[in-house]
């Protein structure tokens, strides 16, 4: 994410979740700068119901999964049938067209002529970045007329609403393109991802049935059986354990975002009896560790118990970088505190009211098949959902 290209800029990725001065980009000073702005809000928590977004017996969970995770970043206002949904998804699925990956020069702005259909993607972009201008003009002048949505507790706003007020407070003032530019980073980095880690928990537990009920025993446990709805507080989060583990399996087995992390070397450094010089560029291949059969054992099988106390992971991690989702060192994810508060809401909650399986013609049967750049998202799939209550 932080390597992006001069030649990028014009692309549709490049033009949409990069823009000026982004966190992903900058290096140095402004990159300090607007990462300590943000990681304020990194740990909040988000209060969206679930249970809106289920609305059948079968569900396409990438695709609704996407859409709960847009409401709890908190540029909602988009309702699931909104031109607006479909019009980001077009976006996004045109920035992973690998043509223009390879060959990203073929979107400068003077060759566009040559590919009618890339030029209309970009004037739904136009209109997109529009409608997102205009959104936060809306949320800033609801802040600044309405005491009461400034008064609220800060675990009670959106992501936006502090972004707002982060922006204009400090020595780190955002300018509006500033501001514009994170919040689609945050956009992209911040819901997508954890879109596709809540699609793979789904999968894993659909096939899983036995960690699936045991899951629910614990929900279930902590937030009573009652045939009614309960939104975990923060303080239940932490006493549903189990839930933690199958997340962090999970976010092992099925790498939901970038599994390169590009690193540049600042000092000569002897890794393993490898001498590694200073100004290498070396790269963090993240699934192949998880993936690693010297590091994990049968790494390919899902086994949330790796992730019990004294288990499997606490080894790994004394010998070092074995799990490693979110990367780490100074540029790791800013949102992981952000996206595991949202896993851990939203899948206690779905247990307690929902059985899922797999339907019989799945094309996931046997495993989970992804595709994407950059990010994997699950392909076509469909989990059928029967009520408990
Ligand atoms: C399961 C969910 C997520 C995964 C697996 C994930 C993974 C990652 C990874 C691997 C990186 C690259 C770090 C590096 O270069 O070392 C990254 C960066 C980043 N992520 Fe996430 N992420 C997730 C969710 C989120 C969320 C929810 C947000 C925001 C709300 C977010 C915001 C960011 C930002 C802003 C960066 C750039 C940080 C920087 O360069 O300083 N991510 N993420």
């Amino acid at each position: 994410m932080n390597i992006i290209k001069s030649q990028q800029k014009h692309t549709i990725f490049g033009r949409f979740a990069v823009g000026p001065n982004i966190i992903f980009l900058p290096q140095g000073p402004h990159w300090k700068a607007q990462r300590s702005f943000t990681i304020r809000y990194s740990t909040q928590p988000t209060n969206t119901d679930p249970d809106k977004v289920v609305d059948s017996t079968s569900i396409d969970v990438h695709s609704i999964m996407t859409r709960w995770t847009l409401d709890a970043i908190g540029i909602a206002g988009f309702d699931k049938n909104s031109e607006w949904v479909t019009r980001y998804h077009n976006i996004m699925q045109a920035s992973s067209n690998p043509v223009f990956h390879i060959f990203p020069f073929l979107e400068n702005p003077r060759l566009r002529f040559l590919f009618p259909s890339r030029k209309m993607v970009h004037h739904e972009l136009d209109l997109f970045l529009a409608k997102m201008q205009e959104i936060i003009t809306h949320k800033r002048e609801i802040l600044n007329n309405n005491k009461l949505a400034t008064n609220k507790r800060t675990n009670e706003k959106d992501l936006l609403t502090l972004m707002l007020e982060s922006a204009k407070e400090g020595n780190d003032k955002l300018t509006d393109e500033e501001l514009l530019s994170n919040i689609c980073g945050f956009f992209v980095a911040g819901h997508d991802t954890t879109a596709n880690a809540l699609s793979y928990i789904m999968y894993n537990l659909a096939t899983h049935p036995k960690v699936q009920e045991k899951v629910r025993e614990e929900a279930n446990q902590v937030l009573g059986n009652q045939p009614v709805d309960v939104l975990p507080t923060m303080e239940q989060i932490k006493e549903m354990p189990y839930t933690q583990m199958v997340i962090k399996e999970t976010l092992r087995l099925n790498v939901v975002a970038e599994t390169i992390v590009p690193r540049k070397v600042t000092e000569d450094t002897d890794l393993g009896g490898v001498l590694i010089k200073k100004g290498a560029q070396v790269q963090l291949d993240i699934m192949g560790t998880h993936r690693n059969p010297k590091i994990w054992n049968n790494p390919d099988s899902f086994d949330p118990e790796r992730f019990a106390p004294g288990g499997e992971a606490e080894k790994v991690a004394k010998m070092g970088n074995g799990w490693v989702p979110f990367s780490n060192g100074a540029r790791m994810c800013i949102g992981l505190n952000f996206s595991l508060t949202e896993q851990r809401v939203f899948i206690p909650m779905l247990l307690r009211k929902y059985e899922l399986s797999l339907p019989d013609n799945s094309i996931h049967k046997d495993k989970a098949i992804f595709s994407g750049i950059g990010q994997f998202v699950p392909v076509d799939l469909q989990i059928n959902m029967k009520k408990r209550y």
